[in-house]
């Protein structure tokens, strides 16, 4: 009898040693609509998965979804498919461009905001079952501080900031940040600038946001980099083929490279606990 506990737990520890680390989780999210963030989330799977990352890229702007239309991808299922039971997570999971996994968002659903604590609660335990088969899981979370888009920035290892240098975009970038922060143990975020003319003037954004943050918020802005004005990016989206596919040379395609670089780095470093965890205390408020 005392062979068998010691086979058993001897057996426990050895599929806890094999057991891989979870995946890094980072909702990429915005105050301003249209800023870039679903092209940086496509686009940034890509990069991440060439580099031999299992990476799943989850487009969580439910009902504006579009990260299948730029990738061309028709999608027979998605993510309302999960949340009504109809299928489970890695039957709606299909192969994008370059090899990363997306789960569709489900266009023509309600928006986020009119989802239940119940849908969210679904897509959050459909998730967890994928945190420790990946290395990535990113987040498109589409934009705005609605209790949805809040439910995956709280869960998240990471939260990537996207503005662009206008005033308009800053304004709501802050306005998010200050939200956001509020429920985040480790007081990081990261920043990310895009459509800029060079790096230094994302810099100078950067740096006017994260000064603002420290003092009024307490909050660190991490400085996430920036992605050049291409018009790459443009003509890509237009013709459905990633821009780091279509023109791997571009001057976007370079910042999105050096942004995967700096995630690899760890800008942020990584908080404890489960994605399910983390989500799962949250609903418990
Ligand atoms: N670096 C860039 N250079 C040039 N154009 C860009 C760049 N980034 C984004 N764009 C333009 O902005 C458009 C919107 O980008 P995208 O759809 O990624 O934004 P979004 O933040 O996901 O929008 P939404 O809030 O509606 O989900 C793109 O179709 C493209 O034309
Ligand atoms: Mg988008």
């Amino acid at each position: 009898m005392t062979a068998m506990i010691d086979q058993a737990s001897q057996l426990r520890s050895l599929i806890r040693q094999q057991r891989r680390p979870r995946a890094s989780v980072i909702a990429i999210t915005s105050g301003k609509g249209g800023v870039g963030k679903s092209n940086v989330a496509v686009n940034l799977s890509i990069k991440l998965a060439s580099a031999g990352k299992n990476v799943v890229l989850l487009d969580a702007d439910l009902g504006l979804a579009n990260a299948d239309v730029l990738c061309n991808i028709d999608l027979p299922f998605n993510l309302s498919h999960v949340i009504a039971r109809k299928k489970e997570l890695h039957e709606v999971m299909v192969t994008g461009p370059g090899g990363f996994k997306l789960i569709g968002g489900a266009s023509g659903l309600a928006r986020m905001a009119d989802l239940t604590d119940f849908d969210r609660r679904r897509i959050v335990e459909a998730l967890g079952a994928v945190e420790y088969s990946a290395d990535n899981i990113i987040i498109d979370t589409g934009a705005g501080i609605s209790p949805n888009v809040l439910s995956f920035t709280r869960a998240a290892d990471q939260v990537l900031v996207v503005t662009t240098p206008e005033p308009t975009a800053i304004t709501d970038a802050y306005a998010v940040i200050k939200v956001i922060s509020k429920d985040r143990a480790d007081r990081h975020v990261s920043l990310l600038v895009n459509q800029v003319r060079s790096a230094s003037e994302a810099k100078l954004v950067h740096e006017r946001v994260a000064k603002v943050a420290k003092n009024f918020l307490g909050v660190n802005v991490l400085d996430a980099g920036h992605m050049v004005m291409d018009d790459h990016v443009r003509r890509a989206v237009l013709r459905r083929v990633p821009f780091l596919l279509a023109s791997p040379k571009c001057a976007a395609s370079f910042c999105v490279t050096q942004l995967a670089m700096r995630f690899e780095q760890g800008i942020i470093p990584s908080a404890d606990g489960g994605f399910f965890n983390r989500m799962g205390k949250w609903f418990k408020k």
